[in-house]
């Protein structure tokens, strides 16, 4: 139990001294599919590639780059996550969640996480953004499981309005001023890696979800579980309506993401300034 502690204070060690300072961090961003560009408008930058980080899982998904970005978003110290893990990969939870733990330790209060996910409203086009208000865990597994160490969280975190209903607040906020088309809806988190079949999309429907994706769920998870205030926001990649389902491609996917990044880019790093 305590053997996940110690990993951590290995990695903050590591990070520390390849930074030669204590890094001081406001808030941690994770990038999603397509979406690494926002770390280009990080100011003073530093960059740890993942594979040098003690402890650290190494990303192996396309469109996704390794590294962990130090550096400034108007007066807010932030780090990015430049590439995340994800469970389809084969990488346990606690590996996938990992870096969520380390920015904890480094001090983050805010935790802004990022996705490509198909969308199942039908008012939804491809490009366009969503802010998470809630999701559903559709994954059948849960990064908590097994022995808790209360030092890191409580047994039975709370889940009630998980995705801050202020930092939601602010953004529709910017969306607004900045004229970006932006829905606010539930997403589903799936193990993935396959797309969902026609009656899944009409079951995930039915159920109360807006868009499908194959990561955040876990981040999010531990995030909470580790007191952090949590923004998501997705960005629609592909429609995804049973009735006129078409096949779509993981190029496409990350095709559109790279195409609705500069508006993603514009509103999270408003919202980060503003916070
Ligand atoms: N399912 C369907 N479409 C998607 C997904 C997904 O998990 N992620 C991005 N587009």
């Amino acid at each position: 139990m305590h053997e996940l502690k110690t990993k951590i204070e290995d990695t903050i060690k590591f990070i520390k001294d390849e930074l030669k300072e204590v890094p001081k961090i406001d808030i941690a961003i994770i990038l999603g599919t397509g979406l690494g560009n926002l770390a280009e408008k990080i100011k003073d930058k530093r960059g740890i590639e993942y594979w040098k980080i003690p402890n650290f899982p190494v990303s192996t998904v396309k469109g996704h780059k390794g590294e962990l970005v130090f550096g400034k978003i108007g007066d807010k110290n932030v780090v990015a996550m430049e590439g995340r893990f994800h469970y389809y990969e084969g990488y346990p939870l606690d590996q996938v969640t990992y870096p969520v733990r380390v920015v904890k330790a480094l001090g983050a209060k805010i935790l802004v996480v990022s996705n490509a996910a198909g969308g199942m409203n039908p008012g939804y086009k491809p490009g366009d953004l969503m802010v998470i208000a809630d999701h559903i865990n559709f994954t059948g597994v849960n990064p908590l499981i097994g022995p808790n160490d209360e030092s890191l969280g409580p047994r039975f975190p709370d889940f009630c309005d998980l995705y801050d209903p202020k930092l939601i607040a602010l953004a529709e906020e910017i969306a607004k001023e900045e004229k970006i088309r932006m829905h606010k809806g539930i997403y589903i988190g799936v193990t993935g890696p396959n797309l969902e079949t026609r009656a899944e999309y009409k079951f995930f429907q039915m159920i109360g979800a807006d868009a499908v994706g194959m990561s955040t769920v876990p981040e999010v998870v531990v995030a909470r579980h580790a007191g952090l205030r949590i923004f998501g926001i997705s960005v629609i990649t592909d429609v995804c309506l049973p009735e006129t389902l078409k096949p779509c491609n993981i190029d496409e996917i990350i095709k559109t993401a790279n195409e609705a990044e500069p508006k993603l880019t514009k509103l999270i790093h408003t919202l980060i300034e503003r916070i």
